[in-house]
């Protein structure tokens, strides 16, 4: 198997130039041994405001099959450690205690004006499993990757024991290496861990909901993460994290309603993405400034503006069956809109176009949005053509509003 036997879907024209380094870049990656030393997303980091991360953990754990594991305190943050088990990635959700503290995350939302609103709220980027840390890290030095220092990671309170690249131009992502012999359990070297009180109490009360309403059982792991860029980095930001993982290209489809293209990417590895979910990339076609002239709609390119490049949702697969006479998404969407959560749309597709989507309104906490996703029988996509567009419509309007809030503040 080479990381590029894998079927090409999607009709988005590419460039050469994206064609020609996709080929290059990775018959060099298979080649020098990345493609194998590199595994699976063990962990994604998310940042949160001073006092959101109790709050936000009780919407995850409401919302999502997460469960509470235990939080890690240094000088300046807690980082609290999620888990469904050991076969899906964690997510560490990390509270700065002071809204004072400087630091390279929150520098990256300060130049955006709604990013701005919430400083320190913003996915980081993801973990991933490594055999042997200090070759991958040395072979990626090599191709000219940065990393922050064993110094950096201590003074910006990250665990010791990972190798964390400096954040991407494209993404402004980070990605972080970690070594995990066989049969071990996930240790992130970070400060003092204790099971706080109430966090505890409020995992607690989010699961005692899940189980009134049965719906945990019907929720699988993180089917896919979607990140946004400006238009001109599409190309590059998808080369770039192909780089730096054990991901390959499934392809892109061109969004025309929507002027944008959604392109995906997946694991050599984990054809399931419940053990390493796909990472899909979201761009406009034309960038803004072409906007007066073509008079096409911009919401992705709209959203990059407004946040800056970064993760827009996270997606969490429902299990394909009914449920009280209606499909799973539809009651478990039901459930979650019954305990306050607002949706930005109804559930769109259907049995017969093999999968059905919602997105919820982005987090306040988090700013992130949760999609959630059910296919039905053999259906293998990530979405269709239209499902996407009305999708990104939505996303495109609550934004727009946002947007209109932040200029209500600032006059
Ligand atoms: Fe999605």
């Amino acid at each position: 198997m080479t990381s590029l036997s894998f079927k090409r879907h999607g009709d988005k024209q590419n460039s050469d130039f994206f064609e020609e380094y996709l080929q290059a870049l990775l018959i060099e990656r298979d080649r020098v041994g990345l493609t194998d030393m590199i595994g699976q997303i063990e962990a994604l980091m998310i940042t949160v405001d001073p006092g959101q991360a109790i709050h936000y953990i009780g919407e995850l754990c409401f919302m999502t099959p997460y469960h509470y594991l235990v939080t890690l305190e240094s000088e300046s943050h807690w980082t609290h450690v999620l888990r469904i088990n050991m076969n899906s990635p964690d997510l560490l959700i990390r509270e700065v205690k002071n809204s004072d503290t400087p630091g390279i995350f929150r520098s990256l939302n300060e130049i955006y004006p709604i990013g701005a609103n919430k400083p320190n709220s913003r996915y980081m980027g993801e973990i991933i499993r490594v055999e042997n840390m200090s070759e991958v890290t040395r072979l990626q030095q090599e191709r000219e990757f940065r990393f922050f220092s064993q110094e950096d990671l201590h003074h910006l309170e990250l665990p010791g024991n990972l190798a964390v690249s400096k954040p991407s131009p494209y993404t402004h992502n980070i990605v972080a290496y970690m070594e995990r012999p066989e049969g071990h359990s996930r240790v992130y070297s970070l400060g003092i861990s204790s099971i706080r009180n109430d966090v505890q109490e409020a995992y607690l009360s989010a699961k005692e909901l899940q189980e009134q309403f049965n719906i945990e059982g019907l929720l699988t792991p993180i089917d896919h993460l979607a990140t946004r860029v400006y238009s001109q980095n599409r190309e590059t930001a998808i080369l770039e994290w192909l780089s730096l993982t054990s991901y390959y290209y499934w392809g892109s489809y061109n969004i025309k309603d929507q002027n944008s293209s959604t392109n995906v990417t997946k694991s050599v590895h984990f054809p399931d993405e419940i053990y390493s979910p796909a990472k899909v990339f979201t761009a406009n076609n034309t960038p803004y400034f072409v906007n007066h002239l073509e008079q096409l709609p911009s919401p992705t390119e709209t959203f990059v503006r407004n946040y800056g490049p970064r993760l827009h949702h996270l997606a969490i697969g429902v299990i394909d069956g009914e449920y009280n006479g209606v499909e799973n998404i539809d009651y478990v969407v039901d459930v979650i809109a019954s305990q306050g959560k607002k949706f930005l749309l109804d559930v769109i597709g259907s049995r017969e176009e093999g999968i059905k989507q919602i997105f919820s309104s982005a987090s306040e906490h988090s700013s992130l949005i949760i999609e959630y996703v059910q296919r039905f029988g053999d259906f293998e996509g990530f979405f269709t053509k239209k499902n996407v567009a009305q999708l990104t419509h939505a996303a495109g309007v609550e934004s727009e509003l946002m947007q209109m809030q932040t200029k209500a503040m600032e006059t």
